[in-house]
Parts: C-alpha cells; structure tokens; sequence
C-alpha cells in the first residue's frame, strides 16, 4: 500500500466537480472507487481539467473527462515497483480508497468500460481493429449493412464474430447511424465504411460520393447531435495526395485528388477538420497509407497478385492480367495500422497523422517478390491488361510518419516489413486453395 499525498474529496452524484477544483489543490488526479470498483467521485487538480469542465454536473463530466480529457502517464517519478509492473507510459489512472490510499493502478477501458462503435465492421480494417479493441477490454459494436449476401467471413477467420455487437447500418440513411449511436453510447467512433475501390469510383462517382461524404457528414452530425464528448476517427488516406506535390508526403503536404473515390475522401477529411473546430469534437483523419493482409479485398493489386499466385502455382489458371505495374505504393500491414487508430484518440488533443512505412515499391516489385515466393518468375505470368489502367493515376505514395513516431509512438521500423508482407499474404493463399482442392 503507498499512501499518496492527496486531498480527498469525495463528490456526490449532485455535485458538480467545479466545487471540488475549489475546494481541493493537489497533483494529479484520482477516481475513488467504492468496494465494488465502482466509481463513486472524483479528486483532481484545478488546472489542467478546469477548462474542459466549466462547472456542468459530475453526471455529465465524469463521462467528460474520461472520455476526452484525462491521461495519467506514468514516468520516472512513480513508484519503482510499479514501474515494474505496468509498461511505461501507458495510460492509466491511480485509484485510492476512501482513506486516501493507494490501491493500485488501472487501465482506462477497465474502469470507463468503454464502448467503441465501428462502420464497416465487414471490412478488412474493420475486422483488425475490432480484434484490436476487444483485446482491450472494449465492448465492439460493429456496424454492418444490408446485402442480399451478407458475409462476416473477415470476422469469421479472425474468431471474433461472437464478440461483437453486430447493428444495422447504412452510412447513406441519416436515421440507421443515429440509431446505431444511440444502441452502442460509444466513447469512441471508428468510421471505417466506405467505398473504397479507386477504380470503381469513376464508374460510380455519385455513390462513392454518397457514401464517403455525405455518410461521413452523417456520422459527425449524429455525434453532434446525440453525443458530443464521443471521439470520432475519421479513415482517411494517401489518395488525398494524389498527383503528389512533394516526396515523401506528411500531414502539410498540399492534398491533389486523382480519382471520385480521393476527392470524396477530401471533403470527409476537411467535414472531420471542420468538426473538430466548429464544434469542439474530438475528431481525428487517420492519413493511412495502403496496408493490407491476408483478409484484403480480392479486387486490391496485392491481394489480386497473391491470389493469383496461388492459383497459377496450384494449377488453376495460367496468366494474371495486370494494369499499371510502374504504380508505387507504400504498403503496410493492415493489423498493425489499427493500432495507430486507437493511439490518435489516446492522444491529448486530436489532430491529424500520416501513417506509413516510409518505403515505397512498385506493383511490379510486389509481383516480382511473391510469385518468387511460390518459385516461379512473374515475367512467365504476368501480362499488362489496359483495361486495369485507370483515367488518372497515382503514380507515387510514400509517406513520412515522423508526427506518429515522435507523437503516438508508433513506430514502422518496429512493424511488419514489405518482404514479410508479401509471404504472409502469399502463404495463406496458397493455404486457403490447397485445402480447398
Ligand atoms: P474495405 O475492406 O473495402 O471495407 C469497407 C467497409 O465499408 C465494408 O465493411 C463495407 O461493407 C462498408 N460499407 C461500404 N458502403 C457502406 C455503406 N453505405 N454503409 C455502411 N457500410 C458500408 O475497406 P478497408 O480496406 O477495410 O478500409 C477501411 C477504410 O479505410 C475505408 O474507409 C477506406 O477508404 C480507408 N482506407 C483504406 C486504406 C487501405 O489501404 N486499406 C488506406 C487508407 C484509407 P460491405 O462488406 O457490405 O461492402
Ligand atoms: N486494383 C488493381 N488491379 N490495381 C492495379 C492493377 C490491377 O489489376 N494493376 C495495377 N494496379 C495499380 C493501380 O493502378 C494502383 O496504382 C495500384 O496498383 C494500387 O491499386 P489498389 O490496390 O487498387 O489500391 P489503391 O492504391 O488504388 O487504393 C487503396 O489504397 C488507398 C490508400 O492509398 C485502397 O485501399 C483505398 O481505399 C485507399 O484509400
């Protein structure tokens, strides 16, 4: 037990925390748990959190301040013995009995348990991040929408179907995501859905536009609405750079679209700015460069070469028709950039990161590697299709994470590499039509 030096101050649910900034003066910040671990008060200190408080009710500002404004990180001046126990600098929060003591630390989700809500829980990113969240203690509502051939296959492979709280949703039907947020009280917001496809933007510029702008400006008007002190992530992406107008692209880099599909994800972009200093919402655009993994779409050029490779290495076809193979991407691993979702709403304030390998390679490059992985020379298979070349390219993607390394701690040196990539997606492929033989 460490008896710590603090002024208790227990609040009663009709108190408002204002009285208790005046009435206290102390380092840092402590929730009081009863027996039960329930959350009975709270101590603060009077400076840091007085601006977001504004003297409103503990009713509504304790939900406040642990969705939004506190952070308790542990440095070198804790308790050794802690330190031992709990990684640095995570966030986590100190909780004392009645009497003012120590019992120990907990992490965020365990005492807020907190709700997350996903669109686009079908996908490939929605699917990781979900994994992700309930490894956190989350509680995942996961929205998905009506198809005549509903699949939860990408949540199916990862074991985690049961684990979710599947909700209805169209992201173009204002009413399905109030609902959505009113069914899942979310502390935080992962909006993921979207038509994602470059190439079928420009044959469906309209619906691409429907559903990644005026769906995104859905979302943010229902948290407006219902539930501002909800955290919002907002999926945006390195199409945003399109004809690129500086190498490698970071969070200035002036933003050039080339496709319906970038230019519907630029105006989600500036609707997530916009939010975020009309209204105060702690709103963030994730830049994310290409990631992918064995659960991405089939259509994507990675997924399509790995595919490909299997089939033609397990006798199934013989030639993979290919467009522009000069394209270069950074490419990532989708499992390890959910991660980086999660960090920007942890962060102190919310604000915009790249995030990316900061390598970059070509379509080529991929082919060249992962038919070489299954012993075969992509040059024997490959044939260039101009039906796959699009009226507008992006002919170069290379991001600098340096904001998230130095911010967020997320580090690319310390994730998946290109190489790697390749083979996991290559491996599981070939496993997928050998045990489908
Ligand atoms: P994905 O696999 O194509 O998943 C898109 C998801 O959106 C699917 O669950 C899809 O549902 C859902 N969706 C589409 N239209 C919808 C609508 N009208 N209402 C509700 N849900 C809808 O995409 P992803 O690779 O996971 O990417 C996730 C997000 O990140 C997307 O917004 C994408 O634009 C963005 N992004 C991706 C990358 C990348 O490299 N993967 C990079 C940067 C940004 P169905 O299953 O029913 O189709
Ligand atoms: N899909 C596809 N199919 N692309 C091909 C092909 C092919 O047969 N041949 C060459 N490519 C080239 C495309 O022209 C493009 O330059 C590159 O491969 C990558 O294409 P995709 O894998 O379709 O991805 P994308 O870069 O257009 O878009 C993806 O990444 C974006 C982030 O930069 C998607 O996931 C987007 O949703 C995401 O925003």
């Amino acid at each position: 037990m460490y008896k710590e030096n603090l002024n208790k101050f227990i609040l009663n649910q009709d108190q408002k925390i204002s009285e208790a900034l005046q009435a206290t003066n102390m380092l840092g910040i402590a929730f009081v748990t009863a027996d039960n671990g329930k959350l009975i008060g709270v101590i603060t200190d009077g400076d840091i959190r007085r601006a977001g408080l504004r003297g409103r009710s503990l009713d509504s500002e304790v939900s406040h301040i642990m969705n939004k404004d506190f952070f308790y990180a542990i440095d070198e001046t804790e308790d050794a013995d802690i330190l031992k126990k709990i990684p640095k600098r995570v966030h986590c929060i100190p909780v004392v009995d009645c009497e003012g003591l120590l019992i120990g630390y907990k992490f965020f989700s365990e005492l807020t348990g907190k709700n997350a809500l996903i669109t686009g829980i079908t996908g490939q990113d929605g699917a990781y991040l979900a994994e992700f969240l309930l490894a956190k203690g989350y509680t995942v509502y996961g929205a998905y929408r009506r198809t005549s051939n509903l699949t939860f296959s990408r949540l199916e492979y990862l074991e985690i179907k049961d684990k979710i709280n599947l909700i209805p949703l169209d992201l173009t039907d204002p009413w399905s995501v109030y609902n959505a947020l009113k069914i899942s009280s979310p502390s935080e917001v992962y909006n993921l859905a979207a038509q994602s496809f470059v190439q079928t933007s420009f044959n469906q510029p309209q619906l691409t536009l429907n559903i990644n702008t005026i769906g995104t400006a859905n979302v943010l008007e229902a948290i407006r609405y219902s539930s501002p002190s909800t955290k919002y992530y907002q999926a945006s992406t390195s199409e945003l750079y399109g004809k690129v107008h500086e190498i490698p692209q970071n969070e200035k880099t002036p933003f050039y679209p080339r496709s319906p599909y970038a230019i519907s994800k630029l105006a989600a972009y500036w609707l997530t700015v916009n939010y975020r200093e009309a209204y105060g919402i702690f709103a963030c655009n994730g830049i994310l460069f290409n990631h992918e993994s064995p659960i991405r779409g089939y259509e994507f050029v990675t997924r399509k070469i790995t595919q490909g490779v299997a089939a033609i290495k397990t006798g199934r076809d013989t030639e993979l028709h290919l467009g522009n193979l000069d394209a270069k991407r950074d490419w990532g691993y989708a499992k390890d950039y959910v991660e980086s979702m999660w960090l920007m709403l942890q962060h102190g304030e919310p604000e915009d990161f790249v995030i990316a390998t900061g390598k970059t390679h070509t379509v080529r490059d991929f082919a060249e590697k992962a038919f070489e992985k299954a012993g075969l020379d992509y040059r024997e298979y490959v044939k260039v299709d101009e039906k796959f070349y699009r009226p507008t390219e992006v002919d170069l993607l290379i991001g600098d994470p340096s904001k998230a390394k130095n911010k967020l701690e997320w580090n690319p040196d310390q994730k998946t590499t290109f190489a790697e990539l390749v083979d996991m997606m290559v491996v599981n492929d070939l496993k997928l039509l050998e045990n489908n033989a």
